[in-house]
């Protein structure tokens, strides 16, 4: 199985990754995870995308792509994977095709979680009270949010253009969610 969970900040992209890891036994690359963990970390890669990261923009194409492709290149991607935050322009999924066609793994469905604006604040307000991520501050969320709409919404259309889009709901508990995107990628992998 070879997916792409795409949604707006706090849609639960992250959360139920994290589940269907277990439910497909296949890898969850989350690009955000990749890049906190260089930040951490203090690499050259990471001292780059801190700033960038804390304003709720997006790390350079290239830098994100270099990062990405040695993920992939791992060998536990061999009978498929999770991908959460990626792609997030149009750009980064047409690069995203190219290598997965070169690599002779091409995606199998796009799973599109929706969530009400309201809700997606509500969430990362929370989870900003419990973590305290560095980017999940109001002006920072709002910048996300922007981007989302701006950047990353048409990669929904570009995945529709060749049938690989399956939408689900996601308020409701999570295990609710969880049930419903394994249904939906059943229908949509059938
Ligand atoms: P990234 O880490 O990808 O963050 P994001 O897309 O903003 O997503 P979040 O982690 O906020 O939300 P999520 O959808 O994963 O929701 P979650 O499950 O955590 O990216 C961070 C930054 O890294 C970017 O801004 C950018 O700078 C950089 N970056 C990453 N990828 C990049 C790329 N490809 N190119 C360039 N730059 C890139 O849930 C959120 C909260 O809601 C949690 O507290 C959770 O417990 C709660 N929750 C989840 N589901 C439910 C539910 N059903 N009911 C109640 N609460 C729920």
């Amino acid at each position: 199985m070879r997916l792409v969970l795409l949604g707006a900040p706090g849609s639960g992209k992250g959360t139920q990754a994290a589940r269907l890891k277990d439910h497909y036994a296949i890898p969850h690359i989350s690009t955000g995870d990749l890049l906190r963990a260089a930040v951490k970390a203090e690499t050259a890669l990471g001292l780059k995308a801190k700033a960038v990261m804390e304003r709720g923009e997006l790390v350079s194409d290239d830098i994100v792509l270099g990062m990405l492709e040695e993920r992939l290149s791992e060998s536990d991607t061999a009978s498929g994977f999770i991908l959460d935050g990626y792609p997030r322009n149009l750009a980064q999924a047409g690069a995203l095709g190219e290598v997965l066609a070169r690599i002779g793994q091409p995606l199998d469905v796009a799973v599109q979680l929706d969530v009400p604006t309201d809700l997606l604040v509500e969430r990362i307000a929370g989870r900003a009270a419990q973590e305290g991520r560095k980017d999940d501050t109001p002006e920072a969320v709002r910048t996300r949010l922007g981007v989302y709409n701006e950047q990353t919404a048409p990669v929904v259309d570009f995945y529709r253009e060749q049938g690989k889009v399956t939408c689900v709901n996601g308020v409701g508990e999570m295990d609710e969610v969880f049930d419903r995107i394994v249904t939906a990628v059943a229908e949509a992998t059938d």
